[in-house]
């Protein structure tokens, strides 16, 4: 594990943002594994920015996110597909026809989620993983449970969960009580995993997921297992 600690917020957007940068230059048609959450948004501001001023091309880029609500669509302003519109999609030159959300509208989320999994084998698997962290150690929607999860599945959210979240809705009644997020088989199966954390809050679970056991109750922890693992982290 390649373990980074940096000083601000704006550092860790840009060391994030040039390796992601890194791995479309390296493979133009790579598979992107892309988060939500209020960690990458710089990140996402900076690739922006590099396809502004012509040193990063998104075009052959197919991109697949962690999660999303159930019952939140596109449009609605609160889903997952609607945020990664907004900080990333509409600004770039990728091809929305090869950006990929699980759909929480899904009548049977099961099927969804291995409808989910199925794409993302066809597509060759995830070149890179991008990977925020929730207070209570979750990744994608991947909550602390007896047991990892393998597959895309639909989850119950931890009361903490819907009372961090709660931030982006008007208040913590509005935010949905489930979602469907991709399970630990296609995030461990990603050829390198890019974790960015930043906040002093978070400093104690960080440490918890990489130098603590390794256990489904910090499902972060199960990174340890992987071999190529980026930590970026920030206090402020
Ligand atoms: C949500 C997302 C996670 C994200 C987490 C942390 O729960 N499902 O993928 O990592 O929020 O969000 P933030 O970066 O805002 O702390």
């Amino acid at each position: 594990m390649n373990f980074i600690t940096v000083k601000t917020y704006e550092e860790l957007s840009k060391k994030a943002a040039n390796i992601i940068a890194a791995q479309i230059i390296n493979k133009p048609n790579c598979v992107l594994g892309l988060a939500t959450g209020s960690t990458p948004v710089g990140t996402y501001d900076i690739l922006t920015k590099y396809y502004e001023d012509g040193v990063l091309d998104f075009s052959t880029v197919t991109s697949v996110n962690l999660d999303e609500y159930e019952g939140l669509d596109g449009a609605n302003d609160q889903s997952y597909r609607y945020f990664m519109n907004k900080n990333l999609f509409d600004r770039v030159n990728i091809n929305k026809n090869n950006t990929y959300v699980p759909n929480g509208c899904a009548t049977d989320l099961v099927k969804e989620g291995k409808d989910y999994d199925c794409l993302i084998k066809e597509l060759g698997g995830i070149d890179i993983q991008l990977l925020g962290i929730g207070l209570d150690g979750h990744i994608g929607f991947n909550e602390p449970e007896d047991f990892f999860t393998a597959e895309t599945h639909p989850v119950d959210l931890d009361p903490s969960t819907i009372k961090a979240n709660a931030r982006f809705f008007e208040d913590e009644s509005q935010v949905p009580k489930r979602a469907i997020t991709m399970g630990m088989m296609s995030i461990m199966q990603a050829k390198k995993i890019l974790l960015i954390a930043n906040s002093a809050s978070k400093k104690e679970i960080v440490e918890k997921a990489f130098y603590g056991p390794i256990t489904p109750l910090v499902p972060a922890s199960i990174l340890q297992l992987h071999p190529d693992v980026t930590v970026i982290f920030s206090e402020k």
